[in-house]
């Protein structure tokens, strides 16, 4: 995994001074990298992800723009994947909480350290990351039987959900972003891991590449209709439900476990922080479809949504 003369902060050093920087949302930097901004912490640790993480066969990927559903797809994939081991009620989720169970490799285990033990987390590892599919490293790849689910969402509430989320996260000496100031940045591509269009075409074409190892997922979908999208994640993650689990109503339960009241609830949610910083409570907000409507003026979603089909033009893809 990588030692400790690895952790090379000189030539992270020497690489920050070679790239564009603009200023990020609440108060700091954002550094383009292999086409994506990313804070200089998260750079340093994704440079050590991209450079020791070494992926086993049966490894489980949960990947996604930050503010798309991935609180919700930790919550599923862990409960789906463990059901066998405890029951729902015991479930590790109501202690650890999403984040702890499926961490995030660059916003955690290589934020913490630049060589965390991930030999002995219990097989299958379940692990999250927002790095965009071209900057994975190549172990992921290489694997023969990766499963990696990818969420999305529809731009204008990931925006809005964003814009939140980085108000939180400023420091009290920062003054708020305000909303059309944001909006340029995130039709710029400005805003962590973006721009949007390239995160999801990049997975949306690995998919079309690899169908068998990439799931596709939008979280509009999943509110529709949770239950078909419990079962269709069971299947593709290796874990169907059985007859007796069919009858007993396993994928409806899990639905309701990992609902958004359901986690904003429970304990483990309503304090603590993440390695990054994000206090557990920001995950929450308002968990719906459409929010953007009490923000986004006509011209506003009229200009993202041509700026979107536009990247996503040749792809059969639309939000
Ligand atoms: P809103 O800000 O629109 O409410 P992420 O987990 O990728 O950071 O995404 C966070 C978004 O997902 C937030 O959206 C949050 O409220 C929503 N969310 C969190 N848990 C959810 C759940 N169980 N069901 C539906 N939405 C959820």
């Amino acid at each position: 995994q990588g030692s400790e003369e690895s952790w090379d902060d000189e030539e992270v050093q020497e690489l920050v001074q070679t790239l564009s920087k603009e200023r990020n949302w609440y108060g700091n930097h954002l550094y383009f990298y292999q086409g994506f901004w990313c804070t200089s912490r998260v750079l340093r640790a994704m440079i050590s992800f991209q450079k020791h993480f070494q992926a086993l066969d049966n490894d489980i990927f949960l990947t996604s723009l930050p503010k798309c559903g991935t609180t919700w797809m930790k919550a599923l994939i862990f409960t789906i994947v463990n059901r066998n081991h405890f029951e729902l009620k015991n479930n590790p989720l109501l202690s650890l909480g999403p984040h702890q169970a499926v961490p995030y490799l660059e916003l955690d285990l290589y934020l913490k350290n630049h060589s965390p033990d991930l030999e002995n987390i219990p097989q299958p590892r379940i692990f999250s990351t927002h790095t965009p599919y071209a900057s994975l490293p190549p172990s992921i790849k290489e694997c023969s039987t990766p499963k990696i689910v990818y969420i999305c969402r529809n731009p204008m509430d990931m925006f809005i959900s964003y814009w939140h989320f980085t108000d939180i996260l400023r420091s009290e000496n920062v003054d708020p972003l305000p909303l059309d100031e944001a909006f340029e940045m995130f039709c710029q591509g400005i805003h962590g891991f973006g721009p949007f269009p390239d995160h999801v075409l990049g997975y949306w074409k690995a998919k079309q590449e690899n169908p068998n190892n990439i799931m596709f997922l939008k979280y509009e979908d999943l509110k529709k209709d949770i239950v078909f999208h419990v079962k269709k994640l069971a299947n593709f993650l290796g874990f169907p439900f059985s007859k007796e689990e069919e009858r007993q109503g396993e994928a409806e339960e899990i639905a309701m476990l990992c609902s958004f009241e359901n986690l904003k609830g429970m304990e483990v949610n309503k304090s603590g922080k993440q390695p990054f910083g994000a206090p557990n409570t920001a995950f929450f907000r308002k968990g719906e479809v459409g929010d953007w409507s009490n923000y986004l003026t006509p011209s506003m979603v009229e200009r993202l949504q041509k700026l979107v089909q536009e990247k996503l033009n040749k792809s059969d893809l639309t939000f």
